[in-house]
């Protein structure tokens, strides 16, 4: 097997791997640790002194680490500005919230030469490089630029927007056709991939070869779809672990027999946080006998707060939790707990095993892992009721779920109502159903299967060629 390089914007370095990583990071280090190789992206780190250029060195476990640091105008420019004030909104459906400069957009294009650029002398030579998510759209084309000739897939975790919001990004050519200079394209649903086919269809220069290959200016990529899972075993213990600690245990005692609803998400528009509180404050308002018999709470780490909309939506939240809690609290019962603050994973996971209902609703969602993820902490005897937004990525699968419109607030009210009251029963037939679905399509067959259309993709390619 190949040595695999792995680009993505975060990564999870050795000294980090304990605990605080989500799905991505598990399955890229499992594989990196598989077949040796090199995990490369940003340190997370600014610093505008000379030498902070150089890529940080690390090694462990047979993988090597490098990271680079950008400059305070880099980090603006290109991971505030394009990454996360361009393409993050236009790829979630949010056209209002996309603030499009030449700066940002030449910024962004910047990073990825520069970021291009030092991996080159990294590379030895037969590797099988993987480029990660829509901060590094344009990486594979700069490497084919410098003669780089591996083997080179992309994957996005984030949705793909039809043409008619795509058309609207200054720059849609460009990255359209850098996306075609990879050998294999991966999404997370079928209707990501088909947005992104036809997207090429409306290109002049571009078409559809075969259904699946992606021809632009004479470059070709293959679509495919490959739903991102979790390490099903690894999770499951995981949240035993957190269950049985003594934060687990403490929430119990806190609930004092309530039954637990709740949320876990970055602290972003997308994941529909607004309309969440809303359907809980109808809930509470529609039905008294959840007054005192229900306790939601929802953990939402502080993301991206130079963003002026993260900071609106965060002002908002805290505005509508002093809500909730003033109009509906009592001495003894604090309807709705709302932090701000990140846990260990086995602490959310042991939080997640304990609540009897996930509330997951993102008005729009590459996949959504911690939808996965309550689904694998739930204990099979009494398992808990995932309610999730129909508009997730996770929904094509776990369709077993209570679905719902997030943007209808009455049904998300309807759903909490279904999950707290739903019959041991049906809890268990939907649990067993969803738990299969992720096994069926877990961490480990989401990079084979992965590398493996990477590597038929090459193959193809080299014998269409003339
Ligand atoms: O959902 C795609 C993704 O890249 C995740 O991997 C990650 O959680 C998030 O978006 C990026 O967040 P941040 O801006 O904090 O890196």
């Amino acid at each position: 097997m190949s040595e695999l390089v792995a680009i993505s914007n975060r990564v999870a370095l050795p000294s980090q791997l304990q605990g605080a990583q989500g799905g991505l990071a598990v399955g890229l280090r499992a594989a990196l640790e598989e077949s040796g190789g090199l995990w490369f992206g940003w340190s997370g780190g600014v610093d505008e002194r000379a030498g902070a250029r150089e890529p940080r060195l690390q090694e462990a476990n047979g993988v090597r680490y490098a990271t680079l640091r950008l400059t305070r105008d880099e980090y603006e420019r290109f991971y505030m500005g394009y990454a996360n004030q361009v393409l993050w909104p236009l790829f979630h459906y949010r056209m209002s919230f996309v603030h499009c400069t030449d700066a940002r957009l030449e910024g962004y294009w910047e990073v990825n030469r520069l970021f291009a650029g030092h991996l080159l002398p990294l590379l030895k030579g037969g590797e099988t490089i993987w480029v990660h998510d829509y901060h590094f759209i344009p990486f594979g084309s700069l490497l084919r630029e410098q003669g780089v000739s591996a083997p080179i897939g992309f994957f996005l975790h984030t949705p793909f927007p039809p043409w008619d919001v795509m058309r609207a990004l200054p720059d849609h050519a460009r990255l359209l056709r850098a996306l075609c200079a990879y050998d294999l394209v991966g999404f997370q649903t079928a209707i990501d991939r088909d947005n992104f086919l036809d997207c090429i269809a409306h290109m002049e220069g571009g078409h559809i070869r075969d259904r699946e290959w992606a021809v632009f200016d004479g470059e070709a990529a293959r679509a495919g779809v490959f739903p991102i899972g979790i390490d099903v075993d690894d999770v499951a213990v995981e949240a035993r672990r957190g269950f049985n600690s003594q934060q687990g245990r403490r929430l119990q005692e806190s609930l004092q027999r309530r039954k637990l609803i709740m949320g876990v998400d970055r602290l972003d528009y997308s994941k529909g946080l607004r309309n969440r509180f809303e359907a809980y404050e109808a809930l509470l308002e529609r039905h008294p006998d959840y007054r005192r018999s229900v306790v939601f709470l929802q953990i939402a780490p502080i993301s991206r707060g130079d963003v002026a909309e993260y900071e609106e939506i965060r002002q908002h939240l805290e505005y509508m939790a002093g809500h909730i809690n003033g109009r509906f609290a009592e001495y003894d019962w604090v309807p709705l707990r709302y932090l701000n603050k990140g846990f260990h994973r086995s602490n959310i996971l042991g939080f997640l095993a304990r609540s009897d209902v996930g509330l997951v609703t993102p008005m729009r969602d590459g996949m959504n892992l911690v939808a996965k993820e309550f689904v694998a902490a739930q204990h099979p005897d009494d398992p808990g009721v995932l309610v999730l937004s129909s508009l997730a990525g996770a929904a094509h699968e776990l369709d077993a779920a209570v679905l719902v419109n997030p943007y209808n607030v009455d049904e998300i009210v309807h759903g909490l109502d279904r999950a707290l009251s739903m019959p041991l029963a049906e809890r268990r037939e939907r649990w067993h159903a969803m738990a299969q679905a992720l096994r069926d399509n877990d961490i480990h067959h989401w990079r084979t299967t992965f590398l493996e259309a990477l590597r038929d993709a090459c193959r193809h390619s080299q014998s269409e060629a003339p």
